[in-house]
């Protein structure tokens, strides 16, 4: 596919998420919810609705595109193929939305090859529209991205700030490595980084990784919409993706375990990487 037709994607998911993210902004703080997997699992009438309409105009633009959400998913039937594919998740930050804390952002990736090449997040409650193409940049609200730059210090695990997100498996083998390993991140005695930060949402802790005011983020059980327009936009800033688990430096959208990792010399983020690889403590299964 030409350049010229993902920026004119890209234009689309814009005004896409731009009407959406009004939607979501006058519901925020007045919705019941219902429970999906779990009683912190939730969903609420507006991410399906919000899902409904974004399908409903990209299957009248884009009526050869795939599309996966995540109010229409089906883990037996629905896999992410090498066609052009948009990624959406209609609510990212569900419980912030019922909660009317705000972090609760409309994110619509595209993926070609099961990669992500074009990505557009809004949040309305902070008027902060991301958006990149590959090979192209990321703007933030029209304008390029600021270059990541920290002049107090250069990329390390031991001086990052990370987002580290509880999640919403809550029992369990990967739950308890996931907590075993935001321990040994904070611990004294082993990593004793900064500090961790959850925003809630992928969206917004990439958007963070992105401006380099966040190191890096370390997820285990989010789901490829949750992070596919998030990814572009970091990459598009000189970040890097690998996976949240030792020795795998190739990770596929949709693997469910992922470290984000700010831009940075390659040199530092690599060393950032098998660093904060030698404090996970074993592979999380989803
Ligand atoms: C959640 C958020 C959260 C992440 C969870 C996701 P949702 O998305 O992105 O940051 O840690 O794994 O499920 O459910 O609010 O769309
Ligand atoms: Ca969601």
């Amino acid at each position: 596919m030409k350049n010229a037709d993902l920026q004119s994607i890209r234009s689309f998911l814009v005004k896409l998420a731009k009407d959406a993210g009004e939607i979501l902004k006058s519901h925020s703080g007045k919705e019941s919810f219902q429970f999906k997997q779990s009683p912190i699992d939730l969903v609420t009438r507006i991410d399906k609705l919000i899902e409904k309409k974004i399908f409903n105009e990209l299957k009248v633009k884009y009526p050869e595109f795939s599309f996966i959400g995540e109010e229409t998913y089906d883990k037996d039937l629905t896999n992410l193929g090498v066609g052009p594919t948009f990624i959406v998740d209609p609510i990212d930050g569900t419980t912030n939305f019922i909660h009317n804390f705000p972090f609760s952002c409309i994110s619509i990736g595209f993926t070609i090859n099961r990669k992500p090449v074009v990505g557009v997040i809004y949040n309305p409650h902070l008027n902060l529209m991301l958006h990149a193409v590959k090979g192209r940049g990321a703007y933030l609200n029209d304008e390029k991205f600021p270059p990541v730059s920290k002049s107090h210090n250069n990329l390390s695990l031991q001086s990052s700030l990370i987002a580290l997100e509880a999640g919403s498996t809550r029992s369990g083998d990967a739950f308890d490595k996931k907590m075993a390993t935001i321990r040994n991140l904070l611990d004294e005695e082993k990593g004793f980084i900064h500090g961790s930060r959850s925003f809630g949402a992928s969206t917004m802790n990439l958007f963070y990784v992105a401006t380099g005011q966040l190191d890096a983020y370390w997820d285990g059980g989010c789901q490829s919409w949750d992070v596919c327009a998030g990814w572009i936009i970091l990459e598009e800033t000189g970040g890097i993706v690998v996976s949240g688990i030792p020795n795998k430096w190739e990770v596929s959208v949709d693997s469910r375990v992922y470290l984000f990792v700010r831009g940075a010399s390659e040199r530092d983020q690599k060393q950032f990487v098998i660093d904060f690889w030698g404090h996970v403590s074993g592979d999380l299964f989803y």
